[in-house]
C-alpha cells in the first residue's frame, strides 16, 4: 500500500491547493480519498478473482492454465490529481468516478494470443461485467510496436451501505508482449537518452520479432495438442 497521507499532502502542496483549501476541507478530502482507494482496491480484487476462477476452471476442464500471471496496480493520488488537472476535470471524488477509467488496473498475462481472446470473451460475457470500451492493440498495434488487448469494464461492488459500480482497466497480453512493454515503458520515462531514434527503431523491430514468435509458439502448441 502507498503512504496515502504523505502522497496526498505532497499532491496538495504541488498543486497549490493548501492555500486555497481550509484545513477542514483538506481533512474531508483526505478521508474521501482513503475511502475511494479502499473501494478501487475492492474492485481490483473482484476482477482479479474473476480471472483466477477462469484459470482454475480451465485447468480442470482442459488441464492447462491460460493465465501465467495477474498483476494489479492502483493509481497514486498524485497521478489522479495530475490527470484531473491536465484534462480540466473537477478535482472531486465524483469526478474521479465519472471521468477516470484507469484508477484501478489489472494486467492479465497469458501464454498464447488465442488465450487472450478466449479469456477476455469469457470475462466480458459475465452477467455483472459491463464492458465500456475495448482497444485491440494486438489486431492494430500502436506505431511504436505496442501490443495488448485493453478493456475498460464496470463491475458492481457491494459495500456495507451501498452498491457502487466501479471502473477497472484490464490489459491482457502475452508474456512476450509484457516483456516488451516493460522495456519500452522504461525508455519512455527516461529523459535525455542519446540516440533515442535508434533505440525506438530497435524496439519496434523487437516488437515485430516478438509478434512473429508469439504466432509461431501458438501454432507449435496447437500441433502438440493435436498429437495428444
Ligand atoms: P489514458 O490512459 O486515459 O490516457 O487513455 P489512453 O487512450 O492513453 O489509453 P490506452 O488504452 O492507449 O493506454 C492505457 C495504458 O496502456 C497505459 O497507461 C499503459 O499502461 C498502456 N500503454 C498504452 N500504450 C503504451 C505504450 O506505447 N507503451 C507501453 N509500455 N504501455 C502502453
Ligand atoms: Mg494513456
Amino acid at each position: 500500500m502507498i503512504d496515502l497521507e504523505k502522497d496526498l499532502s505532497q499532491t496538495l502542496i504541488a498543486h497549490d491547493l493548501v492555500s486555497s483549501e481550509s484545513l477542514q476541507e483538506m481533512t474531508d478530502m483526505f478521508l474521501g480519498f482513503k475511502e475511494f482507494m479502499m473501494m478501487y482496491n475492492c474492485a481490483i480484487r473482484e476482477v482479479q478473482t474473476k480471472f483466477e476462477v477462469l484459470n482454475d476452471d480451465f485447468s480442470v476442464a482442459y488441464k492447462r492454465n491460460p493465465i501465467e500471471m495477474i498483476k494489479s496496480r492502483i493509481k497514486k493520488p498524485a497521478s489522479i490529481m495530475e490527470k484531473l488537472k491536465r484534462r480540466n476535470y473537477p478535482l472531486t471524488m465524483e469526478s474521479i468516478l465519472n471521468n477516470l477509467n484507469d484508477v484501478a488496473g489489472v494486467r492479465v498475462i497469458c501464454s498464447f494470443i488465442d488465450d487472450i481472446y478466449e479469456v477476455a470473451e469469457m470475462f466480458a460475457n459475465q452477467d455483472d461485467v459491463n464492458v465500456i470500451a475495448i482497444k485491440d492493440y494486438i489486431k492494430t498495434p500502436k506505431k511504436n510496436g505496442y501490443r495488448s488487448y485493453h478493456m475498460i469494464v464496470e463491475i458492481p461492488v457491494f459495500f456495507s451501505k451501498r452498491k457502487q459500480n466501479m471502473r477497472v482497466e484490464v490489459q491482457l497480453r502475452t508474456i512476450a508482449m509484457d516483456f516488451w512493454a516493460s522495456l519500452e515503458h522504461k525508455m519512455k520515462y527516461k529523459k535525455d537518452i542519446p540516440d533515442i531514434e535508434k533505440l525506438e527503431k530497435e524496439l519496434k523491430e523487437c516488437a515485430e520479432i516478438i509478434a512473429k514468435t508469439d504466432e509461431k509458439m501458438q501454432s507449435i502448441n496447437k500441433g502438440l495438442s493435436k498429437e495428444q
